[in-house]
């Protein structure tokens, strides 16, 4: 497991911003530290891919760069993961792109995630990059995952998150029986009863785009 906050960087910059319960009512910025995390963890993502030697000819002579041969997939959970999948899209520029439509539902004391739509290209043989920013309960993570194995078996899964709870650590491990790496911006402390994120930021979705009703 991956956790970003754990080195000295100018990431922690981001994430302090998006906690900042001032700084964060700026939805801009807000939307902009979201999307530039998702830059640098996927600069951090890419280091894990495959690469090939490629000719390249330069204005002055030909040279020899390596390049990745992966086909790359994002999948964006919405609605709190637009801007930060935007951030992973600038750097794989090339990738396909899939989105799944997850919200909670509160029925008592039990939350359940209902993923109401899903739209994905095949993945055989691809490298799958889910990204989610908040990984709170890890259940919509894990049904997002369930139902994009559907679309084919990718050659790497890579799952991403910009702020997690241990919990929901623990349910991905438990949950996910194949192969995967996960990436973290930071990892938290705790879930309330809420299953909000302690200390956390509140709620991406509305920071970034407004409360719903
Ligand atoms: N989703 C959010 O937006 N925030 C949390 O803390 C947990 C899930």
């Amino acid at each position: 497991m991956f956790i970003l906050s754990q080195q000295p960087s100018i990431a922690n910059q981001f994430l302090a911003e998006l906690r900042d319960k001032q700084i964060q009512k700026d939805r801009m910025r807000f939307r902009k530290n979201l999307e530039r995390l998702g830059e640098v963890l996927a600069f951090e993502v890419s280091k894990t891919l495959s690469y090939q030697k490629k000719e390249i000819q330069t204005p002055l002579e030909q040279m020899e760069m390596q390049l990745t041969s992966d086909q790359v997939v994002l999948v964006a959970v919405l609605r709190a993961a637009l801007p930060f999948y935007q951030g992973f899209l600038n750097f794989f520029d090339q990738a396909e792109s899939g989105f799944i439509g997850a919200f909670r539902e509160e029925s008592g004391a039990e939350l359940t995630v209902n993923l109401g739509y899903h739209a994905s290209p095949n993945l055989d043989n691809k490298v799958l990059i889910l990204v989610d920013p908040m990984l709170a309960t890890g259940q919509s993570c894990v049904e997002s995952l369930q139902t994009l194995l559907k679309h084919g078996t990718p050659k790497a899964i890579h799952l991403v998150a910009a702020f997690a709870a241990p919990e929901g650590v623990e349910h991905l491990k438990k949950s996910i029986t194949i192969p995967f790496s996960l990436w973290l911006g930071t990892l938290d402390e705790k879930l309330n009863s809420l299953s909000y994120i302690v200390p956390g930021l509140g709620d991406a979705g509305d920071l970034a785009f407004g409360e719903k009703i």
